[in-house]
């Protein structure tokens, strides 16, 4: 039914398209839109020199060095000071100018060399097993048996994992049309992956709380199916699926689960131990085959590393590639690149040696205290509400106010939140920046003045509100599609 409609409206879209004035309109409002888009990515445009090709003569360093300072400078206060959902996790000036040595010391290393630089092989050797560690890889029968890589973020992860099932029902199960099972909150890479990798995609509906519909999930899963996901948490709701029943129903069907602890990860397994309810989400679950975990969020190395698990050495085989015949040698990569950035990998080995259990436990404290804050905050404010019940990634939504407005209010007091759809929400995920004395009872005072802000004004116009306006209302998704594709474009514009 779902896809009849998605062709119907691609048929009405290809035929509005084809009619010259209609083009011409759509053209018209695109090209408005995306010149508002570029003043806001493009502010170095104008007072920066811009390089189209190679100077003759190298510039000095002194002079890329001190340019490329004043932009950070420019860059820095906003995350800094905490007004921004994510993005920076830890960002304690001593934190990174550790990391900024490690990654200095190992500019030039390549973990692809294993015979050059062994010492990258065992800084990744040592983040997988302390990963697998917290994410309870002993408790599985034999021991030893829980591994892993390392990957380049939690998109990778993903991508890595879903291929691997790709590759595994193909072998042992013949299986040529697979197709996963995903709740609609499931971050957006499982999509990309089923995109990229040719599997189709089957979404189930979450129920109230924001977590998936177990129901839904019996009934899509089919001969097909390679993989269930569950999320730990959701990256819109900050909500954990129920991955214990979720995992055991894959398993009564000899099926794999992947549970997406990305954002999650480095938070859950510390929750649990301070005594927070939190569900199991990880090996002990016997239907849990792989998960993946984000050593660049909440771990708080640089930017650029992630984990992904599997239950044992032979599902992680088929992540590996291998290649025995080409005439530049014998090669071998256990993830999608070939040559990798040794520095992060020593950054994030560095990190959590750094850091340690007590530290870990002590961020994660900070953060859902702060958390606590802004949820009693926000449910003092009688226009709007908690989406599901989160700890400390939270969204929430007004059923009297355009959310937009209020998301757009913030931003004019320096907020950089994520805003939501489907349904209409903007979400902050809090880190180690909220923190910070005063951060989260900044957060509550700004948003009730946003939400007065709107209540007085509710028809004002501009900002990110119309943009989300169109996404829910317009019945062409190939339009916005196109729009995204082409603020794309902006981005790699001069
Ligand atoms: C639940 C979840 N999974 C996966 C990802 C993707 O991670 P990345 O942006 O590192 O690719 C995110 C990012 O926020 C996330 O929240």
């Amino acid at each position: 039914m779902a896809s009849l409609k998605s062709k119907v409206i691609e048929i009405v879209e290809n035929t509005a398209k084809s009619i010259p004035f209609v083009r011409k309109r759509i053209e018209q409002e695109y090209d408005k839109m995306l010149s508002d888009i570029e003043k806001s990515v493009k502010p170095y445009k104008e007072n920066t020199e811009t390089h189209a090709v190679l100077p003759k003569e190298g510039l000095s360093q002194e002079t890329l060095l001190s340019m490329m300072q004043k932009l950070q400078t420019k860059e820095q206060d906003k995350w800094t000071d905490g007004y921004v959902s994510g993005a920076v996790y830890h960002g304690d000036s001593k934190h990174i100018q550790f990391l900024d040595e490690v990654m200095a010391l190992h500019s030039q290393v390549n973990p692809l060399h294993s015979d050059i630089w062994p010492s990258a092989n065992k800084y990744e050797a040592e983040i997988v097993a302390m990963t697998a560690n917290m994410m309870h890889g002993n408790a599985v029968e034999t021991p030893d048996e829980v591994c892993g890589t390392l990957s380049s973020g939690g998109t990778e992860s993903i991508l890595l994992a879903m291929k691997t099932y790709r590759d595994k029902a193909r072998a042992e199960r013949g299986i040529k049309k697979p197709e996963m099972v995903v709740p609609t909150t499931a971050h957006v890479a499982f999509d990309k992956a089923a995109q990229y990798f040719g599997i189709k995609m089957r979404h189930i509906p979450v129920d109230k709380s924001f977590r998936a519909d177990l129901k839904a999930l019996k009934k899509a899963i089919n001969k097909n199916t390679i993989v269930v996901v569950g999320s730990a948490p959701s990256f819109p709701h900050g909500v954990i699926d129920p991955i214990e029943e979720m995992s055991e129903i894959a398993r009564k069907h000899k099926i794999g689960f992947h549970t997406d602890s990305c954002l999650g990860g480095f938070v859950i397994p510390w929750a649990e131990k301070l005594g927070y309810d939190v569900p199991k989400i990880d090996f002990r679950l016997s239907g849990v085959t792989s998960i993946s975990v984000d050593t660049h969020k909440y771990g708080y190395a640089a930017k650029g590393t992630s984990v992904v698990l599997y239950r044992n050495p032979k599902l992680r085989h088929y992540q590996y590639y291998t290649a025995t015949d080409w005439p530049g040698g014998l090669y071998f990569s256990p993830s999608f690149a070939g040559s990798r950035p040794g520095a992060l990998s020593a950054a994030c080995w560095a990190t959590l040696l750094s850091v340690g259990e007590q530290g870990y436990l002590e961020a994660t404290k900070k953060i859902i205290e702060a958390a606590e804050i802004i949820k009693k905050g926000i449910n003092e404010i009688p226009e709007l509400h908690i989406l599901g019940n989160p700890l400390w990634v939270i969204s929430f939504a007004s059923d009297t106010l355009n959310i937009y407005q209020i998301l757009d209010a913030m931003g004019e007091k320096g907020w950089s939140l994520n805003g939501l759809h489907r349904p209409s929400a903007v979400h902050i995920a809090l880190t180690l920046r909220h923190t910070q004395a005063g951060v989260a009872e900044r957060f509550v005072t700004d948003l009730s003045e946003a939400v007065e802000k709107v209540k007085a004004n509710p028809k004002a116009e501009g900002g990110m509100a119309p943009v989300y306006g169109l996404a829910a209302t317009l019945p062409f998704k190939g339009a916005i599609s196109d729009i995204l594709k082409r603020y794309i474009d902006v981005l790699y514009k001069l």
